[in-house]
């Protein structure tokens, strides 16, 4: 194992640990969307989620599914890996967002709801799709 793997192991078993002790309370809300405001993730991410750099709600993705990963997300780069050249995606350790703060951000989060219409429900959409499916007549 790398020193990178045994520090990322230990930084994610650490947080396991975290995270079984806060299941039991859950995250405030509205300090979680005050913090997704201030800390600026509604820039990116839009704010319910469903806009901008990378959707937040209905991705399936495991960076979100579970509260270990989504903090591990987070700090990351941060707390464990500073030299790993960053993506667009800023740090944001344990000095900028507690684990608390993060427990809250973690709440507002889970609140993300699809909001966006079906394309049957969208008449120009759906006028597009019509005629995409009839049969091509020069
Ligand atoms: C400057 C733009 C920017 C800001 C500000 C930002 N993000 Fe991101 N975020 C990104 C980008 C871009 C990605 C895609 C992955 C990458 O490039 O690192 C991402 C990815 C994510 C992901 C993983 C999404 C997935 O499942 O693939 C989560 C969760 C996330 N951001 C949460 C947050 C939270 C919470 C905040 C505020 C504390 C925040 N982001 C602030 C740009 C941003």
């Amino acid at each position: 194992m790398s020193p990178f793997h045994r520090a990322l192991a230990a930084a994610v078993t650490a947080l396991l640990l975290v995270t079984a002790a806060q299941a039991a309370n859950p995250g405030n809300v509205t300090q979680g969307k005050q913090l997704y405001y201030a800390h600026g993730c509604y820039g990116c991410h839009g704010y319910n989620g469903e806009t901008g750099a990378r959707d937040l709600v209905a991705t399936n993705s495991p960076l979100i599914a579970t509260e270990a990963m989504f903090t591990a997300f987070l700090r990351m780069r941060a707390d464990v890996a500073p030299d790993v050249p960053s993506t667009h995606m800023p740090n944001f350790g344990a000095e900028a967002l507690s684990q608390a703060q993060v427990h809250d951000l973690y709440a507002f989060i889970q609140t993300f709801r699809l909001n966006a219409p079906a394309v049957k429900d969208v008449p120009t959409l759906r006028a597009i799709r019509e005629s995409a499916n009839r049969p091509y007549k020069p």
